[in-house]
């Protein structure tokens, strides 16, 4: 596969063709949109599903060690109390005395001030506060009456549920040490400063897991769970130059992971800036046994695991690979991002831009273009588009424009295969079938059509 770009390329750029394509929207766009809020279009939404499915697929399905869970966002607001979440999860923040803007202290050096965007904060002629802690967590009311005691949290990760929950799972599906809870869902933080497209929002999706184990082989499911998320990303098609891992410093370790923990970050060079960004992906972290004995004390009911082979009792260590599904479809939209140049059929030199996603996450599979909109050609085509479609491929039909703008609109879908029916079609039962990547094209039997191209997402399902 050619890969030309993508060393100029910028956010701009991206959010555009997010834009055009239908991926991703501003949120309640008609209303003037509200500040970093996110919809996805229906290509977008077909992405980031494809990019939690084989997150799930690699963590889940493929798996004899690994159940999964669907917990509640609201929960009970002990739970935050013991999960440190009300004293400790907080940032720090600082005011601009001049444009009254607030800025996340630890950050400063990478934000621009919104007065003057070509000046960091401070630097628009204002004097800054001094840091104070502010906490993340979006509050609310449950039922009718607003006081303290109907206080509520949105959850701001999805860990919690699962920690909560680790009797019932254990008990339920018989699992012995080590073994892992997953769950995909939504998360809210009240970010100080959110931005760089979905990147950093205060309302966005995490795929989490909880793998439990005895303390002695914490710091080997560690490492094997920091080489396992790492390779997930190359598996799909991120450049290997485009990955990092990088270990926390102690002072920068989440409250959960102080005492004996530890936490690195799979970090991803955004385009935010000239020459792109280190900024993270995903978290892992060995969280210890702090968050089951918190909630054990809290709750007091006993969260400790009994080893029937060994007799022994004691609180797992816990090992959390944290990722989030927006970043990750961030990333692999990023990535995918191609553009080269081409010599069109009047001769003349034209710029082809590319999404180059890995088949399992491309939003459409397959597009079927009958090359006329006379019969029977579009009969062919309809009947071949209806078939696929209902055997699961995400297809696309398009008869509208020339056959190279069709192409191109695909190229830019990411679209891996676009099938041709033309005026031999009804005579021969052949389709030309044309590869996104190498623009190279294919003579196969209509009733081939399915097979070659589902022969393409097969494979290991990791
Ligand atoms: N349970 C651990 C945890 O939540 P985290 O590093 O705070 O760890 C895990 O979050 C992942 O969730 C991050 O690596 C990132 O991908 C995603 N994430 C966190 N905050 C986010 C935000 N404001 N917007 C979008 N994604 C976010």
């Amino acid at each position: 596969m050619k890969r030309t770009m993508t060393s100029g390329l910028t956010m701009d750029t991206i959010v555009s063709l997010a834009k055009r394509r239908g991926f991703v929207f501003q949120s309640s766009e008609i209303y003037g949109g509200l500040a970093s809020c996110w919809d996805y279009g229906p290509v977008g939404v077909e992405l980031k599903r494809n990019v939690k499915e084989a997150w799930w697929r690699s963590v889940v399905t493929a798996r004899d060690d690994v159940v999964a869970i669907d917990c509640s966002i609201l929960m009970h607001p002990r739970v935050w109390e013991a999960s440190g979440h009300l004293e400790s999860f907080t940032d720090p923040l600082v005011d601009c005395k001049k444009c009254k803007n607030r800025f996340r202290a630890d950050q400063l050096h990478e934000l621009r001030c919104p007065e003057k965007p070509s000046k960091r904060p401070g630097e628009c002629g204002g004097e800054l506060t001094e840091a104070r802690q502010f906490n993340l967590m979006f509050k609310t009311f449950m039922g009718p009456v607003e006081d303290s005691s109907a206080v509520a949290y949105l959850r701001p990760e999805t860990a919690q549920g699962i920690f909560v929950n680790f009797r019932n799972v254990q008990t339920t599906t018989r699992k012995k040490l080590p073994f892992g809870i997953a769950q995909v869902g939504k998360s809210f933080r009240n970010e100080i400063t959110p931005g760089n497209f979905t990147f950093r929002t205060r309302e966005f999706e995490q795929m989490e897991m909880e793998f439990f184990c005895h303390p002695s082989e914490a710091e080997k499911w560690y490492r094997y769970w920091l080489e396992e998320r790492f390779d997930w990303y190359l598996r799909l098609g991120i450049r290997k130059e485009h990955l990092r891992l990088r270990d926390h410093g102690r002072d920068e370790l989440a409250h959960y992971a102080k005492e004996k923990g530890a936490c690195a970050d799979i970090e991803y060079l955004y385009p935010f800036e000239k020459g792109g960004r280190w900024s993270e992906l995903e978290g892992v972290a060995n969280r210890t046994d702090y968050d089951l004995k918190r909630h054990g004390e809290f709750s007091g009911k006993d969260l400790s695991y009994f080893d029937p082979a060994t007799r022994e009792r004691y609180h797992p260590y816990v090992i959390e690979p944290a990722a989030g599904a927006d970043r990750a479809t961030l990333a692999f939209l990023v990535d995918a991002y191609d553009e080269e140049t081409i010599i069109s059929a009047k001769g003349k030199a034209e710029t082809r831009v590319i999404l180059r996603f890995h088949p399992r996450l491309a939003p459409v599979q397959v597009a079927v273009l009958p090359l006329s909109k006379k019969e029977p050609l579009m009969e062919v085509a309809r009947k071949l588009y209806d078939s696929l479609r209902v055997r699961g491929l995400r297809c696309e039909y398009d008869v509208a424009g020339g056959i190279g703008k069709r192409y191109r609109r695909q190229d830019e879908l990411g679209t891996p295969f676009c099938v041709t029916i033309d005026f031999d079609s009804a005579e021969d039962g052949k389709a030309t079938i044309r590869d996104r990547d190498s623009m190279e094209q294919e003579r196969v039997d209509l009733e081939q059509v399915f097979g070659f191209v589902q022969a393409k997402f097969l494979g290991d399902a990791r």
